[in-house]
């Protein structure tokens, strides 16, 4: 049973974590399909706003509650998040509530705040709605995923990336219905890190599916990385030992860096691509996130 103060201060880091996770999958599926999909852009467009909205409100109650390791991580945001967004919407027209981006980099932790029952009653009632909106936006990713299979929509993100979403979505999930009843999900230690490392090493072959056929070394770079997760995923099936988290550690402090320096890159026009800077800042964050979790997970 997680005590109030827990519960506040994990539902609103998990919720800056994923609900800007999720604006951002929805704003990938809004910039990727083709102009004749006038309903599902609009769907798309109408569920980011739904989570930017949620994200705003957290973001609100945030400040002072959010723990000095949260805000230090660079999960939230990065130093490159702003610039990633501006140029990403300006170069595909779409919206991006940038007003939240700024606000989450003004946040603070402050170790003697207050948690009070008027707060636990907010977050709660900020977790529910979040969880409702989640398994709609769920139920638009598998629409999507499922049109693209049937080959009845054109879309330019891989059939992986839209499971892959999906699969994010669904975790996300899962920790909002244990926070619900006070809990953390039940998850076995391989589980747990096999989620990740499958998400890591999937983001190693995206980023090499996304790079121009000339990169030959970041592309090989990115396979190799790819390679290191799914042996990591094997590994911990077969062994299911507790080195698996310093290994991982290490793999994914290696595709952290390569992760940003690749977001530099595209922000400089330095890298021959079709990855848009904001989705190199997205899976940038979301190595930062795994690494936070890791180190728990060492202590
Ligand atoms: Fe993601
Ligand atoms: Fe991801």
């Amino acid at each position: 049973m997680l005590s109030r103060q827990d519960f506040i201060r994990i539902s609103i880091e998990v919720n800056l974590f994923f609900q800007r996770i999720m604006k951002e999958h929805l704003f990938f599926i809004e910039t990727n399909l083709k102009p004749v999909e006038t309903a599902n852009i609009a769907e798309a467009k109408v569920l980011k706003q739904s989570f930017e909205h949620l994200l705003a409100e957290t973001v609100h109650y945030a400040n002072g509650i959010i723990s000095e390791d949260a805000l230090n991580s660079n999960e939230i945001v990065t130093p490159y998040t702003l610039r990633a967004e501006e140029i990403t919407s300006m170069l595909t027209g779409a919206n991006l509530n940038t007003q939240i981006t700024k606000a989450e980099y003004e946040l603070t932790a402050d170790p003697n705040c207050y948690f009070s029952d008027w707060l636990e009653n907010v977050i709660d009632d900020l977790n529910r709605r979040s969880y409702n909106m989640l398994k709609e936006v769920i139920t638009f990713k598998e629409k999507i995923l499922a049109l693209a299979l049937e080959c009845k929509i054109f879309i330019t993100l891989y059939p992986e990336m839209l499971e892959h979403i999906s699969r994010e979505a669904k975790y996300y999930l899962e920790i909002l219905k244990a926070l619900q009843d006070r809990k953390l999900p039940k998850q076995t230690l391989c589980e747990e890190l096999n989620f990740w490392n499958n998400i890591m090493g999937e983001h190693g072959e995206f980023i090499d599916g996304m790079l121009d056929p000339t990169e030959k070394n970041l592309k090989e770079a990115a396979e190799n990385l790819a390679e290191k997760f799914e042996k990591l995923v094997e590994e911990c099936i077969k062994t299911g030992e507790k080195q698996i988290i310093q290994k991982s550690l290490e793999a994914t402090e290696e595709i952290r860096d390569f992760k940003r320096a690749a977001t530099e890159g595209l922000l400089n026009c330095k890298i021959k691509s079709i990855i848009p800077p904001l989705l190199a800042d997205h899976v940038l964050r979301e190595a930062n996130h795994y690494l936070r979790l890791l180190k728990m997970m060492k202590q």
